[in-house]
Parts: structure tokens; sequence; C-alpha cells
């Protein structure tokens, strides 16, 4: 039997369960909750009792006398009205130790269940700034992705870019009025259409947040736009061309800023993209009895007998005649179902948009196209201010992304020099140090968090090198790198793991437990479990290193074990943190 610690327990008392004729499922162990006591659990028995049709004490008993002479076992005790505290054997603890140290994955189990997933991130709209949810997204998508990649799944990230709003028809118009002369704009142009974009991406900043606002005070101009925007959609060749124009430089812009924060996707495609899908689906919906009129708009009900709330129908044809975000979702559905054939899709989504992607699911179901279980809002919160309001430059904007990475660097520089860290290093080494510290305060205070609550973007806290942060784990990453360098240096190779020392053998079962981290992160769709993981890491290595002498041990097969032990934990902490999008320096 392989398998981390916790599961060969398991497997061990589900057995005795077995033999008893009881479900093998009420061997479950877990680790244990109380500090100095057993490390490990089992509270089945409590559960078992009522189907055993005896006391859970007595069962308890039963159990203990079959497993005590399990070499799995230092020792087996009943406690209370009927747990049983489980403590492994030396000898299962050292073979794990070195079962971990040679694997790559430090014991990290592959899932037996392998999925192809599509990863849907909230998407950040051509021409608007990005904003910091934005950057959520694709903090928490990205450490998704790498997770379930690491675990076994087939992963299709696709960046659903917002192309196909008003915000187009917005953009249009306020070109027209400042470049009137444009071929998109003379009806009698028939091409071909000139390939040089006629806008930068600086132009785009600057006319997007123009033309928005002066949409918002006049009315006739919000008309000339929403006209645009339905031109555009029906196909107008010249709008058609710039859109086209449009998305390309802002991919461009965004591929460079997605770089610098070390997110990658496989699908660069956008609204836009499925738009030619959209009419027949709505006609398909409207002889299959799916859509209905209602005010002069096209409609799917969605609501349920048992909804607390009641939830509003689905737009899909506005009264405009216009196709709206859930008939786009919709389209995108069906589009992947067709082209990808995923077996899951997540959306990797704030959750002020709940009520949206509930509508689009229930929808999906409705019409068949598409089963709802297999669809997931990945929810996350949103990022404040220290005025508990929501994030924002400080002359009241949206923060672009560039800029934040900007200010994290420079934090990241002004703690280092603070702590005096990486200071004999050189300038450009100096300088890239604090971009990878930067970037792991700010990833790591994000994805820290249960992600569906809100927290406060404070540079100040997230780039510490003390408590629970990113540049603290990288701080000890960096502690482990020079031991091995030292190690290195001295000639001194490591051996096989023989722990001793409480907090050796301590230090082997956080390594054990990787795997269970790992495993229920992936279930949940929930980062901060690995954050917790590699922190506790970090920690329990910090506690080894406090009491255990590594290279002047008092002799050198204590060393070399102690070596392997560092060796590991790097390992360990290095993959966790690459699960979560982090980089490590080699030093500091
Ligand atoms: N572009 C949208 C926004 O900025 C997010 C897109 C999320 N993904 C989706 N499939 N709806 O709010």
């Amino acid at each position: 039997m392989t398998g981390s610690i916790i599961k060969q327990l398991s497997a061990e008392t589900g057995a005795v369960f077995s033999e008893l004729l009881l479900p093998a499922e009420y061997g479950k162990v877990i680790t244990s909750t109380r500090d100095g006591g057993a490390p490990f659990q089992c509270n089945g028995c409590m559960a078992a009792a009522k189907q055993a049709g005896q006391p859970p004490r007595v069962l308890a008993e039963k159990i203990q006398q079959k497993l005590q002479n399990s070499p799995l076992f230092a020792s087996v005790e009943v406690a209370g009205p009927g747990f049983l505290n489980l403590t492994p054997s030396a000898e299962l603890i050292q073979s794990q130790a070195n079962r971990l140290a040679e694997d790559p994955r430090t014991g990290a189990a592959v899932t037996n269940d392998p999925k192809k997933i599509v990863i849907d991130f909230g998407g950040p709209n051509v021409a608007k700034p990005m904003h910091v949810g934005h950057l959520r997204s694709s903090v928490i998508g990205d450490s998704l992705q790498r997770l379930l990649r690491f675990y076994g799944h087939e992963v299709i990230s696709d960046i659903h870019l917002g192309d196909w709003g008003l915000q187009m028809g917005q953009l249009i118009t306020e070109l027209e009025l400042e470049q009137p002369d444009l071929c998109y704009f003379d009806p009698d142009f028939t091409g071909p259409w000139p390939t040089e974009p006629p806008v930068t991406i600086h132009d785009l900043a600057r006319m997007y947040p123009a033309a928005s606002a002066a949409c918002k005070a006049d009315l006739e101009r919000m008309e000339k736009a929403r006209s645009a925007t339905a031109m555009l959609q029906a196909g107008h060749p010249g709008y058609r061309a710039l859109l086209d124009h449009f998305i390309a430089v802002s991919i461009t812009a965004l591929k460079k800023d997605f770089s610098a924060l070390g997110v990658h996707f496989d699908l660069w495609k956008g609204e836009a993209a499925v738009h030619p899908l959209i009419g027949p689906m709505v006609e398909k919906f409207k002889q299959d009895g799916f859509a209905e009129s209602s005010d002069g708009a096209l409609i799917i009900k969605v609501s349920e007998e048992t909804d607390k709330k009641e939830l509003p129908p689905l737009i899909l044809v506005s009264s405009a005649k216009a196709a709206l975000y859930a008939t786009t979702d919709l389209a995108t559905i069906l589009d992947r179902r067709d082209n990808i054939a995923p077996d899951i899709i997540l959306y990797v989504v704030d959750l002020g948009q709940s009520s949206h992607f509930e509508q689009v699911f229930r929808a999906a179901a409705k019409t068949g196209i598409f089963p709802k279980e297999r669809l997931e809002h990945i929810k996350f919160g949103t990022v404040n201010g220290t005025d508990g309001k929501r994030f924002r430059t400080r002359s009241g904007g949206t923060m672009r992304l560039s800029d934040l990475l900007a200010q994290a660097n420079d934090a990241a520089l002004a703690r280092m020099a603070e702590a005096g860290i990486a200071a004999d290093l050189c300038e450009d080494e100096r300088k890239d140090i604090a971009r990878m510290v930067g970037l792991a305060a700010i990833k790591f205070a994000d994805l820290k968090n249960v992600r569906t609550t809100n927290y406060v973007f404070d540079l100040e806290r997230f780039t510490s090198f003390e408590g629970k942060t990113g540049p603290y784990l990288l701080y000890a990453a960096v502690r482990m790198k020079s031991i091995l360098r030292k190690a290195k240096d001295q000639g001194i190779v490591s051996g096989r793991i023989d722990p001793k020392e409480t907090t050796e053998t301590e230090l082997v079962l956080l390594l054990d437990d990787f795997d269970r981290a790992l495993e229920s992160a992936v279930s949940h769709r929930a980062p901060h479990i690995l954050c917790e993981h590699v922190y506790d890491l970090a920690q329990g290595f910090s506690r080894f290193y406090s009491n255990c002498q590594v290279l002047a041990a008092k002799d050198s097969q204590t060393t070399a074990s102690r070596l392997r032990l560092v060796e590991t934990s790097l390992q360990q902490l290095e993959t966790g943190l690459e699960l979560l999008g982090i980089e490590t320096p080699d030093r500091m």
C-alpha cells in the first residue's frame, strides 16, 4: 500500500471495520485537532455504533484490539466516548519520509478520474481599464489552472475578453467624431481594410472614458453609440474591421500585462468570437419553445418554485434587438461544447455576477445545451481599500494592473531595504528579487483568503517578511536553498532520512500532508487550502531548523538525513508556491 500515511491508516482501519461487517468508510482517519497528543484520530465508532448495535466505546475497544498488532501503528488508544487516537509507527514514518524524498511530487497523488476542464476567466473588457476584480480573477484562476493540471486534469484556459458590448459602439462613435474621414466611416469604401490600426492602446485608454462620460451626459450621443453597436452586431463591415483593430491592440497590451503577472491563457477568445452562433441558437430556442416574447424582448424563464428570491428571466434579445451578455455566455457554452467537449466549465468571476451565472446555467440546462452540475461559478469577493470601500486609485479611478504591479514592486524594494534583504547583491539581481517579492506579496495576500470573502488591499502588510505573507514564504525557500548551497560547497551529500527528534517527525508528517491539502484544494476549488499548507510547512521547517543542526550535526549520518529533509522541504515548498503562481528567487 502506498499513499500518504493518512490514507494508509484509513485503509488499515477501514479494513477492520469491514471485518466487523461495517462500511469501511467509518475507518476514515483525520489529522488530530488536539495539540500534543496522537497526530491522527478516527471518529467512525460514534457514527457506526448504531449499525453495529454496540456502544461506541465497546466498538472502539474491539477495533483497538485488532489494530494493535498492525506494523503501521505505534499506539492505538481509545478516548472519551469512543475516539480512536492513532500514532503511526516510527518505521512507517521513516519509510514514508524516504518515499516523499524520492518522489518529485513529494507524495502528491494524481487523480484517477481525469477530466477535461475549461476555465473561463473574468475577462477584462477591450478598451476599458482592467481593475482589481480582474486581477483577482486572474490570480485565482491561474492558481486553479495550475492545481488542476498538477492533479492530472486537462485544462483549457480562456481569457474570455469582453469585446462585444455597448463600449464598442461608444468607441466607434468617439473615433468617428475625432477622425470622420477614416475609411471605416465611408459608406462607399469596400476594402481592403487597412492593416495598420487607426489607434494605439493609449488612444483607446483616453477615448473610452471620454466616450462613456459623453454618452452619460448626452442622450443623443448614447443613441448613436447604441445604434453603432447594433450596426456592428448586424455585420457593418467597416465597424467590424474597427472592432478587430481594437481587439488586436488591446490583446497586445493585455499580453504584456498578464505576462508580467506570470499568467498565461491557452485561448484569447472573447464574446465577439461566438457572434455567428447567436442567430441560429436563438432561432432554435424559439422553435423548441424555450424562448418567449415579453415586452418586445425575447426571454427564457429560469425561476424555480423553490427559489427563495425570485430569479428574473434571462434576456436573450433586448427590445432594441441586441443580444446581451447572457446570450453570449450561452453561445460560448455551445461553442465550447462542440469544439472542446469539456466535462466541466469553471467561471472564475466575482460574486456580484452570481445571478447572471445562475440564469445562464439554468437556461443551458433547460434548453439542453449543457448540464447545470457541470457548470460552476467560482465566486470571489471584492478587494477593498483601507477605508473599507471598493479599492480605487487615490484620485478615485480604477487602478490599472500595470500601476498596481509597479506599486507592489516599489513597496517590495522599500521593505527589502528596511530589512537589509539582498543588500549585498548587485542592482539588477536586487530588482529582479523585488519583482518576485512584489508579485508573491500580491498573489499570496489574495489567495490565502477563503475566496468568497472580501479583503483589504494593504501593500504595507502584504510585503512584510513576517507573518502569513508571500515574502515570508520566499524567505523560507531562500533559507533552504542557502543551506543546500553551503552543503554543496562543503562537499556534503544527503542520505536516507531517519527522523529522531520530535521536530523532524513533525516535519515529515507535515510534508506527508501535502497530498491531502492538494486534493482538498482541488475539490473545493480553493487555493487558500494550499496556502495554509505551504505556510504550515514553512513554519514546521523553521521549528526543525532552530532545533536541529543540519550541517554541524553530531555525526555524518544525521547530517545526511537532515540534509535530505531540507531538500524535500524545498522541493515541496517550491512546488506548492508554483501552484500558487509564485516564483522563488535563488537568494536574497
Ligand atoms: N468581461 C466581464 C466583466 O468584466 C467578465 C467576463 C466573465 N466571463 C464570462 N463568461 N461571463 O465583467
